[in-house]
């Protein structure tokens, strides 16, 4: 027998909210640890206690699940406590190494038993990382993470500081004095920076040249690969980046490394700074994604690599549709 954990939460305590997030729960670690419902022998919810428009265990029966036994319990009201949580403990009839699932900004609460699930996609400047990982996190109602976004707030801190970014000490002292935050407002992350929010500044050009020269520094590297484990231990995440699969997470349970001809890169981020407004020039920005890719492979701590058991996709000829679809494959693959 093998328990799968798993939680949500509801915008407010309506019963069509609670059976429509019952269902996608189930149905996500149902999906995710590829079960079938005769494999489920029972399920217990417990709900904190702001939810009483309906029993969750009736939504789920409501929703297929009927041929297990089911209960649904409320908890007491702890202070600080999420609210509007529904928890799940689903025990199975099945031989596998449970995925636990936590969405909608539900997080764990017994890290020691519930292991949450990473995906790491890694690749160079356009390769199509950021999309694919959003699309998918959005798919699987899971978090991501753009450590990248990391990186250049580290970069506008010191370019606007006037430092010089090959100077690690001095990179590393302002970091100190620096509080950087990463929020998600309606699924979407936020950078912020000393309570600004950065997220569009650093996107500029300007800021990925020098966001790639910080990320040299081993003690700017082991700083930011600290923040990212932290985050992706408290939650299932998609995490894209350049090591995640080499060295933030080289345990992660879902590799991926993405990759595409340079023009092609180039023309990608050509196409997505001029929708922006962006004055650029192709053949600059194509020559500097080259100097980066450069730049990111070499480095002496965590250089951009495939990871030894990473599925690799070149993303040239793809739709963003096709890699989505790929990678989703390939992680039923291997569940
Ligand atoms: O993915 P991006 O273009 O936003 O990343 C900007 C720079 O940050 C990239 O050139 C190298 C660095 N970076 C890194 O070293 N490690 C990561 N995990 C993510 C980004």
């Amino acid at each position: 027998m093998v328990v799968i954990r798993g939680a949500t939460t509801i915008n407010r305590d309506d019963k069509e909210e609670i059976k429509r997030a019952v269902k996608e729960l189930l149905e996500q670690i149902a999906n995710v640890n590829q079960l079938i419902k005769d494999e489920i022998v029972s399920i217990v919810f417990s709900s904190t206690s702001d939810i009483h428009a309906y029993y969750p265990a009736k939504a789920a029966r409501e929703a297929g699940f009927e041929g297990c036994s089911l209960f649904s319990a409320q908890e007491p009201d702890i202070h600080g406590g999420l609210s509007l949580c529904i928890r799940v403990m689903i025990f199975v009839e099945k031989d596998i190494k449970p995925r636990h699932v936590y969405l909608r900004g539900a997080k764990v609460l017994r890290k020691d038993i519930a292991t949450v699930y990473s995906v790491a996609i890694d690749g160079p400047a356009g390769s199509g990382k950021s999309t694919v990982a959003k699309r998918l996190a959005a798919d699987y109602h899971i978090h991501y993470l753009d450590t990248g976004a990391m990186y250049r707030a580290c970069a506008l801190c010191v370019v606007e500081a006037g430092l010089d970014v090959s100077d690690e000490a001095a990179v590393v002292d302002l970091m100190r004095t620096v509080e950087l935050e990463v929020e998600y407002e309606n699924g979407v992350q936020k950078t912020i920076v000393n309570g600004r929010d950065v997220s569009e500044d650093i996107r500029r050009p300007a800021i990925s040249m020098a966001a790639s020269a910080v990320s040299k520094h081993p003690s700017v590297r082991i700083h930011m690969a600290e923040q990212q484990r932290q985050i992706a231990g408290k939650m299932s995440c998609v995490l894209d980046g350049r090591d995640i699969g080499t060295f933030v997470l080289p345990d992660a349970d879902f590799k991926f490394f993405l990759t595409a001809r340079p023009e092609i890169r180039a023309k990608r981020r050509y196409d997505e700074l001029v929708a922006k407004g962006h004055t650029v020039d192709f053949e600059e920005l194509k020559a500097e994604i080259v100097r980066r890719d450069e730049q990111d492979s070499t480095r002496a701590v965590a250089p951009l690599k495939v990871a030894e058991d990473a599925v690799v996709i070149d993303t040239s000829e793809m739709t963003v549709e096709e890699v989505v679809s790929t990678i989703k494959q390939r992680m039923q693959e291997r569940i």
